[in-house]
Order: structure tokens, then sequence, then C-alpha cells
């Protein structure tokens, strides 16, 4: 029986630079897409994929994400107080009571890889997925991109890393790998390079953040150097994971949205925007008139 995936680590320490000055004072993944903030997307994922510890490596504007999480007892009674029941419930449901979030303090912006390596005395020696909230995957016709990380990873019992195609322009923002298909969406990982010129690609499969990791990628990564740009890179622990287990490539379902830069935020907000229930229709209207 393969382990459960019963954490998932949120890196959310990152300066947030493209979206100053929103992200001064806030993390970019408490920026809302229309009336709920991106870590929330990633947090109520990670909850449908039956994950039970929540695990967030913050940084330096660090407050705002626990506090979302917490317990807003004078809110509550506030809003207990005016009858407002609707709020009420969306507030205090952000996560399931047997839930449990934990906060954890990456001092030094030392790159993706490092953050990921911050988590292990939290998640020890078992399976683990990682969350990259800024890439906010609309599965609405399922269950969420990471249970569709977890189902693969019950089968493989490997390390997983979630991909889409992506515009052969645009490989330089990505991990990118090259891979041998196994399945219809799946394939095994024989080449990885992080954030390549087009020239250099070695396909256009680029890693979105979504991973399920077996616990032997903590040694790879207290074993990898800093890149020129002094970040220890997920992706270069990954590939010295693949001298000693294979790692495999999933082509995600859903609807991937690039909320780390603003035209992918914007999209986002248009798309759910859309969809929502209470306004949808009037905004569709809004935007086929303006
Ligand atoms: C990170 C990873 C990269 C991955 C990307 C997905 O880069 O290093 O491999 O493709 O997330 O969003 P970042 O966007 O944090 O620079």
């Amino acid at each position: 029986m393969p382990k459960r995936i019963r954490k998932a680590v949120f890196p959310v320490a990152g300066l947030g630079t493209r979206f100053l000055p929103a992200t001064k004072a806030n993390p970019k993944e408490m920026l809302p897409v229309v009336d709920k903030p991106l870590i929330q997307y990633a947090a109520e994922e990670a909850v449908k994929a039956g994950i039970e510890t929540l695990v967030f490596v913050i940084g330096r504007t660090k407050r705002s994400i626990p506090d979302h999480f917490d317990k807003a007892y004078e809110l509550e009674t506030e809003l207990e107080a005016s009858g407002k029941a609707d709020r009420l419930r969306e507030v205090r449901n952000i996560v399931p009571d047997d839930v449990a979030c934990v906060y954890l303090r990456q001092s030094e912006a030392l790159g993706l890889g490092h953050a990921v390596l911050c988590a292990e005395p939290i998640v020890g020696d078992e399976p683990f997925a990682v969350i990259l909230a800024d890439d906010l995957i609309d599965d609405s016709s399922g269950d969420g991109c990471t249970s569709q990380m977890v189902a693969q990873y019950d089968q493989q019992v490997s390390s997983i890393v979630g991909v889409q195609r992506v515009p052969t322009d645009q490989t330089h923002r990505y991990g990118v790998v090259s891979s041998e298909s196994v399945t219809d969406r799946l394939s095994r990982i024989n080449g990885m390079v992080e954030k390549p010129s087009p020239e250099e690609a070695p396909s256009n499969l680029g890693v979105v953040g979504r991973y399920i990791l077996n616990p032997g990628i903590f040694k790879k990564l207290r074993q990898t150097r800093p890149d020129a740009g002094g970040e220890i890179q997920l992706t270069d622990a990954i590939r010295a994971l693949m001298a000693d287990e294979p790692v495999f490539a999933y082509e995600f379902e859903g609807t991937r949205y690039d909320c780390g830069n603003k035209l992918g935020y914007l999209q986002a907000n248009v798309e759910y925007g859309l969809k929502h229930p209470e306004f949808g229709d009037e905004f569709a209207e809004y935007l086929r008139n303006r």
C-alpha cells in the first residue's frame, strides 16, 4: 500500500515583486481572485484531496496568512449579531476543523527548493504535496488538480510533477521536462531544466506549481547548490532525485491561470467573475456591452 499523502507544503515567502505595490505588505498569495485569496483556493484544493496538514512556509510579510486561516472572534461576533449567516459561514469554514495549519518561517529568500526544505521537520519521512498558490487551477468538473496528482501517486508510488504544454517562446518562465510517454497524460521524466531559453528547452512540457514528492527530495535539496541567482531550485533537486528513483510528469486536467503575472491574474478574475453565482450573468452582460 502506498503511504497516504497527508501533508501539503505551500511556499508563500516569495517577494511578489511583479505585483508591487500591492504586495508591499502582503504576500501575493493573499491577492483575491474575485472574493477569495489565491491561498484559499489552494488550501481548498488540498483539503479536497484529503490533505490533513497544511504547512505554510511564510516570509517577511508574514501576518496575513496565519490571520486568514485563524478564527476571527470579533468578526464572527459582529456577523452573528447582524444576522449575516452566509457571510458567517464563509469566514468560519475557511478550513475544516480537523485540518491543521502549521506556519514556518523562511527567513532568507533562498528560493523554492529552500522553502520546501524548511518544511522537512513537519513533513518527516513521508510523501507530500507542494502547491504553488499563484498557479490557480480550475478543475470545476473534477476534484481538483491535487486530487488527480494523489490518484497518480497511489498508482506509481513515485514523485510526480504537474505539467502542461506551454508556448515555446515562454519556456524561460518554467521548469521544462523531457519525458517518455507512459499513458495518455503520464510520462516518465528523463530530463529537467529550470527556465531554459526556447533553444535550450528539451520540450514544451512546462512544470506548473503542483508536485507530489517522496521524502528523498529533502536529502537532494540539502545537497543542491544555489544557482547563479543564489537560489536553491526545486527543479535541480528533482533532477538529482531522478538518479535514484523514477519521477513522472502528469498533464493534469483543468485550466491553469498564471496568477504570478498580471495578465494571468486578470484573466482568472474575469473567468471566475463570469461564473460567480451572485453576479456572473450581470458581469457577462457588462463585458458584452462595454
Ligand atoms: C517555479 C519553479 C518552476 C515552475 C514554476 C511554476 O518558478 O521553479 O520550475 O515551472 O514555479 O509556476 P517561479 O514561477 O516560482 O519562478
